[in-house]
């Protein structure tokens, strides 16, 4: 099975069952780099499927290689942008852990509109995770931080839990960069609660133009 999904409708739900076995647990990367904590994690679980989502192309090829050159078939990666994926593609409270590490923090107030963590994000989350699945979230930009924390305080479906230790195993690349730059690193996690009575379908997306994905000139 090629490691790498290829998605012909960015709308439309992807057919998981050709992809992984639907029946094993499933954890999620949003911009997942080059791959370095993802693929890692995917061959020390074996009895776990692991998804990749990255907009990069180079970072995405860096991806297959590491899956090449550990030789294994439980990580797969999506060269899409975050918001739809998990807005249209990804199966239905499925994931036990999304990871969203080092996102860009856009940090001037004019680019913050393209900050991955808002309420559309947050609805998608929700629907994706299983009941008592987690997000797991970590930064070094402080401000980033707490206007996370502001998002998922605001919002009922979460609940505050202990975010994973971060021995440096699990440092991904920009981690590693920002640790030895001396910079600080800010992680915590949500987990998400059963609400009864919550729609279980979203409405399409309406993304204000300035938010819609940007391919690069060249791209795939
Ligand atoms: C600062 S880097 C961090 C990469 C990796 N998580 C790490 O910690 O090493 C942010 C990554 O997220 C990707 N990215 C940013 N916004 C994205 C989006 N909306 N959809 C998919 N990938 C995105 C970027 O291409 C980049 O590879």
């Amino acid at each position: 099975m090629a490691c790498r999904i290829r998605v012909s409708d960015p709308c439309k739900p992807l057919e998981c069952a050709a992809i992984y076995d639907t029946e094993r647990p499933l954890e999620v990367e949003v911009g997942c780099g080059k791959g370095s904590f993802l693929t890692s994690r995917a061959a020390a679980h074996p009895e776990c499927e692991f998804l990749g989502i990255e907009r990069m192309l180079e970072r995405v090829r860096s991806f297959e290689r590491k899956v090449a050159r550990l030789g294994i078939s439980n990580a797969h990666v999506l060269k899409l942008e975050a918001l739809y994926t998990f807005h249209y593609l990804l199966p239905l409270h499925h994931a036990r852990r999304v990871y969203v590490f080092f996102p860009d923090p856009w940090p001037k107030r004019r680019q913050q509109h393209h900050r991955l963590f808002g309420g559309l994000f947050l609805d998608a989350l929700w629907m994706r995770l299983e009941t008592g699945g987690r997000l797991e979230f970590a930064t070094d930009h402080e401000d980033y931080f707490h206007a996370v924390e502001k998002c998922f305080a605001a919002d009922a479906r979460f609940r505050r839990v202990d975010p994973m230790p971060r021995p440096p195993e699990v440092w991904t690349e920009f981690e590693r960069m920002f640790r030895a730059q001396g910079l600080p690193v800010h992680s915590a996690a949500w987990e998400a609660l059963d609400v009864p009575g919550a729609p279980s379908e979203l409405p399409p997306l309406t993304v204000p133009p300035e938010l819609e994905p940007r391919e690069r000139e060249g791209e795939e």
